[in-house]
């Protein structure tokens, strides 16, 4: 059956380890949202935002997230990393491990995971997460937000993404419940959180490995912010320390290691 958003507030506000439930139905994206209220007042690291619906629901590198009302996943959760902010990408493989392995664990999807934060299923998008942070003398703030398609059938997607994007729904056949989801990305969130606070990079490294088969050995096309003019291959090789995705280049040989900002194309699709 499909779940209202109350019954999604309710899970969350359930899951141990969350600080904080706020509830929207209706905000421009979750991430400003979040961000506009931990700049008005102090709001406990580990707060969740959800909203019911976005109106400027915004992707990486500047896309727009379509963002219909009652059948996606939109939320936000507030971190305060202690670590250094050089591992920050860390974060966004992390909201991307709990997204994929709740789509897999809830719904029985069969997914994997792109660098750095695509969740695809059957060769198409399913969710991504977005990470925006601020660094300030009170120590780095980080969002994470996780967008996932969850019941919206193949004539909720604009046209322009019907052949690029899907939803649990779609892939299943049946109408997928919001609430069960929502609550385990946000489990998996705060028991991932505590993991990588404690050290256990590796552990992450290691889910989020076993998820991306593409990204330790898959051949890549990767553009950087000149678009086609900056476009070089290589062959994936794994993440570094830092969450970066390590290529050997075609041209030298040599291993690279990308950053946020540049994006990756597999050549073939895992
Ligand atoms: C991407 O794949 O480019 C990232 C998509 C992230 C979408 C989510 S929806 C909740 C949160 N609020 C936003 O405005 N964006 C993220």
């Amino acid at each position: 059956m499909s779940a209202s958003f109350h019954d999604v507030v309710r899970r969350v506000g359930e899951v141990p380890g969350v600080a904080a439930v706020l509830a929207c139905e209706q905000v421009d994206s979750t991430n400003d949202a979040l961000r506009r209220r931990a700049d008005a007042g102090a709001i406990p690291a580990g707060t969740v935002l959800l909203a019911d619906t976005q109106t400027a629901g915004r992707g990486r590198l500047g896309r727009h997230w379509h963002s219909p009302r009652g059948l996606g996943l939109y939320l936000s959760w507030l971190v305060r990393p202690r670590g250094d902010v050089a591992w920050f990408p860390r974060w966004t493989l992390l909201g991307a491990v709990a997204a994929g392995a709740a789509c897999r664990d809830v719904a029985g999807a069969v997914v994997r995971l792109k660098w750095p934060n695509d969740v695809v299923a059957r060769g198409r998008k399913l969710g991504g997460v977005l990470a925006d942070l601020r660094t300030s003398a009170g120590g780095p703030e980080l969002i994470l937000g996780i967008g996932l398609n969850v019941e919206h059938r193949e004539d909720d997607l604009p046209p322009e993404l019907r052949s690029r994007a899907t939803s649990l729904s779609i892939l299943s056949g049946t109408i997928m419940d919001r609430a069960d989801l929502a609550a385990s990305v946000v489990q998996g969130l705060v028991t991932l959180g505590d993991r990588l606070e404690r050290g256990d990079w590796d552990g992450l490294r290691e889910r989020w490995t076993a998820l991306a088969p593409g990204a330790t050995s898959g051949r890549v096309r990767v553009l950087d912010r000149q678009g086609d003019r900056g476009a070089w291959t290589g062959t994936a090789a794994g993440l570094d320390e830092r969450g970066a995705l390590r290529v050997r280049r075609d041209r030298d040989g040599r291993e690279v290691a990308v950053l946020d900002g540049e994006s990756v194309v597999p050549l073939v699709e895992r």
